[in-house]
């Protein structure tokens, strides 16, 4: 489901608002996006002020911003999107090649990135940036890879790209002796962003996870060998230097100020795209940030998870950032399970700060259920894991950054689940269970109210 069928499917479902008047790339948009965040927006008169002689330009926010948007992309239950992802997680389909696509139709060379609505989100930012963009390249040893990174616009052929220290990029990028050829997609079907926001083994591309979930035809890029997905609305083809350019400061996914760091420049060599190309622009710390960050990350504590527990779901919590917090939810079968569970969350993600670890009677989904089993069945001299000093997000401002290392923080794990004082299991389990009171039919005893209305 490639960017058009998404806007005529969420408009078909009532999900999609249209924004006709002219707005500005530079702070207006942000704006209005956060005023609507949570729904899919077009903007079809997109105002460049960068560029005197860019048209207006059409620009989608929101794609990713519901659970809903990713099930209808994935052809699955919201409910089910965890086990999708699992599986393509687990068995990667490889990606075929096809001749020609439409994110060629249209082609320029060197092209000017001022002719993009690249937006400029926060006052402070450091300057306009893309923040739906997917970068593919190849590492010597490991191949294709692809990942989401923020790109500051430096001028009409060059970014400054933020690569985060030892994921694949950045160590593909400190192996490469010359120039590394890269390609920038924007504008990508929902289940390829997904993809790319996965961190499979080194090895693993993530567009062959991307073809596991949906078809996704590759084709070859014009000035190097590098493959992209061949419904993309712009292609970014260029070389990262090891030229060394500021970049930030930037508003990121915690909705705070990002420091500015000497970051890699990307130059541009030649721009293609469809001709009816629509821009994704995806507000930074808003929630389909959040989802896109977030929710890749569930297959991967819950493959971890299952190896030492019986995993049913799991949550990674808008309320932390959709990054640093999780809750677990486990079908216990041994006392010392909840601890385990704990330590295997922080392994399957590394980023993860906080984790709940809950029993099956508990919808890891509803903060109030998970709070009530925090309140009824957890005791912190029992079972609280603190684990001090462990690597680290980034984006914690919280936590201890030291340039060019990787940040570091303490983690804290809460097993709150029934404990088992007996190898069998709790003695007393009802005394942790939430009695539910008979069902009835409410609408029967509404009837005085509507006769009340009536009169
Ligand atoms: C919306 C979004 C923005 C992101 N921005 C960045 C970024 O600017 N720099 C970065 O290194 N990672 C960023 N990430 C995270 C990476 O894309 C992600 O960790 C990916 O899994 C890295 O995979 P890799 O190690 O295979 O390259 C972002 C993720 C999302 C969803």
């Amino acid at each position: 489901m490639n960017l058009h069928e998404f806007i005529a499917a969420a408009a078909a479902r009532g999900w999609l608002l249209y924004v006709s008047r002219p707005v500005s790339a530079e702070l207006e948009l942000a704006a209005v996006a956060h005023a609507l965040d949570g729904r899919p927006v077009l903007f079809s008169a997109v105002a460049n002020p960068y560029h005197s002689a860019a048209g207006p330009a059409r620009v989608l926010t929101g794609l990713a911003a519901d659970r809903r948007h990713f099930a209808l992309a994935l052809g699955c239950a919201p409910d089910q999107i965890l086990f999708r992802l699992a599986e393509a997680f687990a068995r990667p389909q490889p990606a075929p090649q096809v001749a020609q696509g439409p994110c060629q139709e249209v082609i320029a060379r060197p092209g000017d990135l001022t002719a993009l609505p690249f937006l400029k989100h926060w006052p402070d930012d450091a300057g306009p940036y893309a923040t739906a963009a997917i970068v593919i390249l190849r590492d010597p040893d490991f191949g294709l890879n692809a990942s989401f990174h923020r790109l500051l616009r430096l001028d009409d052929h060059r970014l400054a790209a933020r690569l985060v220290e030892r994921r694949g990029a950045d160590t593909a990028w400190r192996k490469a002796a010359g120039d590394l050829p890269v390609a920038i997609c924007i504008g990508l079907p929902l289940h390829v962003l997904l993809a790319a926001s996965m961190a499979p083994a080194a090895g693993v591309s993530e567009l062959d996870i991307a073809h596991a979930l949906r078809p996704t035809p590759l084709v070859r890029c014009l000035t190097h060998d590098l493959l992209v997905p061949a419904e993309a609305e712009f292609v970014l083809e260029g070389r990262i230097t090891h030229e060394l350019a500021e970049e930030g400061p930037f508003v990121d996914l915690t909705e705070t100020i990002d420091i500015a760091r000497r970051q890699p420049v990307i130059e541009i060599d030649c721009i293609t795209h469809r001709r009816d190309a629509i821009y994704h622009a995806l507000l930074p710390g808003g929630l389909e940030h959040k989802l896109l960050m977030g929710m890749p990350k569930e297959p991967s504590i819950y493959a971890a998870v299952n190896e030492v527990a019986r995993c049913r779901n799991v949550c990674i919590t808008p309320g932390g950032a959709s990054w640093l917090h999780a809750v677990v939810q486990i079908d216990k079968q041994a006392a010392d399970e909840g601890e385990k569970a704990v330590l295997a969350a922080f392994r399957g993600h590394g980023s993860l700060k906080h984790v709940v670890i809950v029993d099956k009677d508990i919808d890891p989904f509803d903060p109030a259920q998970v709070e009530w089993a925090i309140a009824t069945r957890f005791q912190a001299g029992r079972a609280l894991h603190l684990l001090r000093d462990q690597p680290s997000s980034s984006l914690d401002p919280s936590a201890t950054h030291t340039p060019g290392q990787k940040s570091r923080s303490d983690k804290m794990g809460l097993d709150a689940t029934i404990p088992w004082d007996t190898a069998a299991g709790p003695a007393h389990p009802d005394h942790f269970r939430r009695l539910p009171l008979p069902e009835v039919a409410v609408g029967e005893y509404l009837e005085v109210q509507r006769a009340t209305q009536e009169t």
